[in-house]
């Protein structure tokens, strides 16, 4: 058999099995969230305080252990559809989808989000679930960056089009990255944050690839971070 064939059907069946593991473990990760839902209103219940504060902070590290276990599988879940599910899609409605899903996490936190849409043509070859995923991981990552003293939190979001091209800016003024970091950013696994598992860039930037894109960072520390994604105007 063709090295590179055999190569293919192995792969193809790692990704069938990968997919049919994922689906199994989803339904006993849902109730084990449930449990420890239902374990929590319980708990508020308690007469003894000690005991309560106790456990309630087991229930919550195992919140936040089961978030990122869900992180993990939706991430592996993205990356494993494959580029038969491309299909023409509009740009600028699905970055307005992503904007509309973070902005409670965006309120939470104080942080405006600025929209501002240039294009006679957004129209690109892609998955629109995968681009938003790519928008979303951006923005929280931004949203994250805003230490506890950052006054006038703003992320400027802007989609243009220079001929065949459009590019996505999403720009905080939030902490920055230093110049040996940014380096690394879009590793697997590279993460500054206690409860990051620093997959956020890294499956984004290999969904950007697989749209034929291309992803850029430029930072300064203090000042904020840009990302741009240039995409290729789908004209057929
Ligand atoms: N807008 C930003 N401002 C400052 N630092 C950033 C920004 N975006 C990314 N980073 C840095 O890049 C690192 C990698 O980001 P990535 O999204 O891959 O992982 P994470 O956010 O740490 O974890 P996860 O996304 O899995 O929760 C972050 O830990 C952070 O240090
Ligand atoms: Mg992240």
């Amino acid at each position: 058999m063709n090295p590179n064939t055999e190569q293919n059907n192995k792969l193809e069946l790692l990704g069938q099995m990968t997919g049919a593991i994922l689906h199994d473990l989803k339904s006993p990760l849902a109730y084990i969230v449930s449990n420890n839902n239902h374990l929590e209103k319980k708990l508020r219940k308690l007469d003894d305080e000690k005991l309560q504060n106790q456990l309630l902070e087991v229930i919550d590290e195992n919140k936040v252990g089961l978030k990122q276990i869900k992180e993990i599988l939706n991430n592996i879940g993205s990356l494993l559809k494959n580029d038969q599910d491309m299909k023409p899609c509009f740009l600028g409605a699905i970055v307005e989808t992503s904007l509309n899903i973070i902005k409670p996490q965006a309120n939470q936190k104080d942080v405006k989000l600025d929209y501002n849409f240039s294009t006679q043509d957004d129209c690109i070859m892609g998955v629109a679930s995968q681009i938003s995923q790519v928008i979303i991981n951006i923005l929280i990552n931004a949203i994250e960056a805003y230490s506890e003293g950052s006054a006038e939190r703003l992320i400027k979001v802007n989609l243009s089009q220079n001929n065949d091209k459009l590019s996505l800016s999403i720009k905080d003024n939030a902490a920055g990255i230093s110049p040996e970091k940014i380096s690394k950013i879009f590793d697997w696994y590279e993460t500054s944050k206690e409860t990051g598992t620093g997959q956020g860039l890294a499956i984004s930037k290999e969904i950007v690839t697989r749209h034929n894109a291309q992803i850029s960072c430029t930072s300064t520390l203090g000042e904020g971070t840009e990302f741009q994604i240039d995409f290729q105007v789908d004209s057929k």
